[in-house]
């Protein structure tokens, strides 16, 4: 199963905002992960489709759009307009979940669904044929830079265990947390896409993106 970085631009500098994502793709993030936060799901305001519009020429990466928004089926044709390839959505946040993921896929969108700390695992098993990813939450959404929350590998675990069992092959995406020192215990659980804000960005963003890159590869 490819082992994919999708690098957080919550933590990027929006100066060099289009170099720093050329260099992420150029030293091998096959994804590019754009944080939505509406200040009601999640206490804190990010930034929406018109920087999402305006980044579609910085390179060619897979958009992988997390809405921390309430009632997401409301945005999801404005964020396929702005260039979304992959919207995650989540459980907490809809008032009806398998409406919102037929939403997405009627788009022609790939579809993902993610879950807070304090959800079950077993809170996604119902949905797991609707969906290309389930996205585990491993920090408390809403702030990059947090620190890991040790239980989100058990909830990974049981997460691949129940797409082994129905046999579905899953990506399982793992946001929050995440540095070169922590990222084999994410991948050795069953994740296959590493999101990574403060760990890519801060510093110099095509070294670690390429650091990264090294160990993610070894778990093809
Ligand atoms: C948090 C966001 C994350 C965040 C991760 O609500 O969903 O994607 O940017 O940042 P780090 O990697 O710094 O924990
Ligand atoms: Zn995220």
């Amino acid at each position: 199963m490819a082992c994919i970085l999708a690098p957080s631009i919550l933590a990027a500098d929006f100066k060099e905002l289009g170099r720093q994502i050329r260099t992420t793709e150029e030293n091998g993030a096959a994804y590019l992960h754009f944080d939505v936060m509406d200040g009601m799901f999640v206490p804190s305001i990010s930034f929406g489709m018109p920087v999402l519009a305006s980044i579609q020429g910085a390179g060619s990466q897979v958009m992988d759009v997390h809405l921390m928004v309430q009632e997401p089926i409301r945005y999801i044709e404005d964020f396929k307009k702005a260039g979304a390839d992959l919207i995650t959505v989540h459980l907490e946040a809809c008032e009806d979940v398998k409406a919102t993921l037929e939403k997405i896929r009627s788009c022609g969108l790939r579809v993902g669904l993610s879950i807070c700390p304090e959800t079950e695992g077993g809170a996604v098993r119902d949905y797991l044929k609707e969906v290309d990813m389930i996205l585990v939450m491993s920090v408390h959404p809403g702030f990059g830079g947090q620190k890991f929350i040790p239980e989100s590998l058990d909830k990974i675990r049981l997460i691949r265990r129940m797409a082994d069992e129905q046999g579905l092959s899953l990506d399982i995406e793992v946001d929050g947390g995440i540095y070169l020192s922590n990222v084999r215990e994410v991948l050795e659980a069953g994740a296959n896409v590493i999101v990574a804000g403060s760990a890519v960005f801060g510093g110099d963003p095509g070294k670690n993106t390429k650091d990264f890159m090294e160990i993610l590869r070894e778990y093809e």
